[in-house]
């Protein structure tokens, strides 16, 4: 039996529906604080430049209110380290973003801009931030990570939930490698109930984060039942 997993519930489309009318509801406060009532381990919320879903205020209520660690997403850029300096968020995962973009849609590249992002991870962890790189399984990118002082990387599962052919072994094979180099090794996007137990069965993964599917479902049968189905087939995945 493999350590339990954590899971990471993602809330940013809560506040995609809250916005689609420019009121208040739903609330994704409301959302974080039911999603850790109902076992979720942490509240994943990604503060992206043009703020599409989760807002600066929102943020700051979240991490006033939550009793479990706040992951905030966030593009490396000074801004978003100005915000993550002052709201203190038990870690900040460091993703790629293109304003364009859908949603985050590939992993960053650690190795291709190790100068710019340095500082960032400095800054972030003299602060007492766990620092987390959302990055491709890739032995390149992996040690890059090592090499700029992060803590932890998450593995990118978006090539593996679309059925790319080789993907669970690269993502098998990534997290060995990140675990070797002392990392603690993450992963998430796109994962729902037919493809988490795989993934979940990966020895070396700590946490996954997951944000679309479960607040999808949960119009359907409520958070609740989401965590705890999400619950019983990642346990099942490490026995
Ligand atoms: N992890 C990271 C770094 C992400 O950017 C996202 C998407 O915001 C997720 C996990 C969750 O992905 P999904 O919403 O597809 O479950």
């Amino acid at each position: 039996m493999l350590t339990p997993l954590r899971l990471g519930v993602n809330i940013d489309h809560v506040a995609t529906v809250r916005n689609a009318r420019g009121g208040l509801h739903p609330d994704p406060v409301r959302a974080a604080l039911l999603a850790i009532e109902a076992g979720a381990d942490g509240i994943t919320a990604h503060l992206r430049e043009d703020r599409r879903h989760i807002r600066d205020a929102d943020l700051a209520a979240i991490k006033a209110q939550i009793s479990r660690p706040l992951n905030m997403e966030m593009a490396a850029t000074e801004e978003m380290l100005r915000i993550a300096l002052e709201t203190r968020p038990n870690a900040c995962c460091l993703v790629p973003e293109k304003r364009t973009e859908v949603t985050t849609e590939g992993g960053l590249d650690v190795a291709g801009q190790d100068n710019h992002l340095r500082p960032i991870v400095r800054a972030l962890r003299e602060a007492g931030i766990r620092v987390s790189l959302f990055v491709d399984p890739d032995p390149r990118q992996l040690d890059a990570s090592a090499a700029v002082g992060a803590d932890i990387v998450e593995l990118h599962t978006g090539a593996y939930a679309e059925g790319h052919e080789g993907e669970l072994a690269r993502l098998v094979a990534g997290a060995r490698h990140a675990a070797g180099l002392g990392l603690e090794v993450h992963a998430g996007h796109g994962l729902t109930y037919d493809n988490v137990g795989a993934v979940a069965a990966i020895p070396e993964l700590v946490e996954l984060n997951i944000g679309h599917f479960i607040i999808g479902e949960a119009i359907f049968v409520g958070l609740p039942q989401v965590l705890a189905e999400f619950r019983t087939r990642m346990d099942a995945a490490r026995t």
